[in-house]
């Protein structure tokens, strides 16, 4: 194996590395041979020196490499998926992957837990009393072939180069780099074989690219690598400024998710659902609305939620599974229309409250979060409620409610 503090001092000194040597360095952190420190070291260069698109394209070829991938024989019907670059308040996918099994469509989604301040696919699931994420390639094909959905993670067997990576750049300051998220997402998203994809890129103080411009070249990076592979990629670009609908944290978005199902819940968050949806499938945006009203869509979630070891008593019950012991209303002090709330301030508020993690083996709290957050756009007299604080301790809620008074602004 090539020398690694070598290379990781080469990519510091914004040198191009070679497919090989790129492919040599992800093979050996797989194996354990290149330590956690030398691939922080490794990706904290990355971060500041970029990659071009032929190395981007290595990191990803070698993590997509790095384990299996799911094999479709036979007359099925097409594999499709999502992947959002990742929010504040993101619950699209929970939704959004039992309605695409509902549309003749196979959608085995591998997703990713808490990542920098937005929030996790995975951590979501979990804090449904039950929910297994790591399923076998076997496992999940079967699940695929008898209901059409697997929602679950990287494991060992699949795409373990990112399961390794990501866990390590959510904790050291290294997510928001262009060539490190296209190689972890399409790396998973290779892996699965797909014949259409649609990535939710996301910009904005609750994202990892701060301007249109950055999401837009996010988004041609990983165009280019899904179209090489012979995938349909389709690409929105969507704004993440205030959070997405009005919850935040894992289990008060599952039952936001929940809400949604049963034909109620956020327009904004319904509105992302259906037009990404729209793209992958065959469905209109009514078609697919049909589906969610009809109740189709919640009985593909129960039906997933069952196949995973789910208890689904206890999924009806999330407020009460999950309450947390201080549960906040944060009023506002003066009238106006809400012109801004800050989503990257309450992804933060949401991660201290313990939402997310602050090293790789901590694991995060199901209870806390915010709900009921107002919109922008909408008018507030004094006294209506900002926001509803669901937290820990009373100290916790303290510093949450600063963070929220300070996110809000009103005109
Ligand atoms: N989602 C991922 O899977 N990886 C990233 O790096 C960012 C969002």
């Amino acid at each position: 194996m090539m020398h690694i503090p070598t290379l990781i001092a080469r990519k510091r000194e914004g040198e191009i590395l070679a497919d090989g040597e790129i492919r040599s360095l992800i093979e050996g952190f797989t194996r354990g041979e290149v330590t956690d420190a030398q691939m922080a070291a490794f990706a904290m260069a990355v971060f500041f020196r970029g990659m071009t698109a032929e190395e981007t394209a290595a990191l990803t070829y070698s993590m997509l490499e790095s384990g299996e991938r799911f094999q479709f024989s036979g007359d099925h019907p097409p594999v499709v998926d999502k992947h959002s670059t990742g929010g504040i308040g993101d619950k699209v996918s929970l939704i959004l992957a039992p309605l695409v099994a509902c549309c003749d469509c196979w959608i085995p989604m591998v997703s990713g837990r808490g990542l920098g301040i937005t929030g996790g696919t995975l951590d979501k699931l979990e804090s449904i009393p039950g929910f297994r994420v790591g399923l076998s390639i076997e496992e999940a094909q079967r699940q695929l072939r008898r209901i059409g959905v697997v929602m679950m993670g990287q494991t060992e067997q699949f795409c373990p180069a990112d399961k390794k990576l990501y866990a390590l750049r959510d904790v050291t300051g290294t997510v928001p780099s262009i060539p490190l998220i296209t190689a972890s997402i399409m790396s998973k998203k290779l892996a699965e074989s797909l014949d259409r994809l649609v990535l939710d890129v996301k910009f904005g103080s609750g994202a990892f690219m701060q301007t249109f411009e950055q999401a837009e070249e996010l988004a041609g990076a990983m165009q280019a690598v899904g179209n090489a592979m012979g995938v349909q990629v389709f690409t929105e670009i969507n704004p993440m400024d205030e959070p997405l609908g009005c919850a935040v944290g894992n289990a008060l978005e599952v039952v936001e998710s929940l809400a949604i199902m049963r034909g109620e819940g956020p327009p904004d968050l319904l509105a992302l659902v259906l037009s990404q949806a729209e793209k992958i499938t065959q469905c209109t945006q009514d078609q697919l609305l049909e589906k969610i009203s009809s109740g189709q869509v919640m009985d593909k979630f129960c039906e997933l939620a069952i196949a995973q070891n789910a208890s689904i008593e206890r999924l009806f019950e999330m407020n009460v599974v999950h309450q947390a012991p201080v549960i906040r209303d944060v009023l506002s002090v003066e009238s106006g229309v809400v012109t801004r709330f800050d989503a990257g301030r309450i992804g933060q508020a949401a991660l201290e409250l313990g939402a997310g993690r602050n090293k790789a083996s901590d694991a995060v709290d199901p209870r806390v979060g915010f709900d009921t957050l107002v919109k922008v756009g909408s008018s507030l007299e004094r006294g209506e409620v900002i926001a509803r604080i669901h937290s820990r301790n009373a100290d916790d809620a303290d510093r949450a409610e600063a963070a929220v008074r300070q996110a809000l602004v009103l005109g």
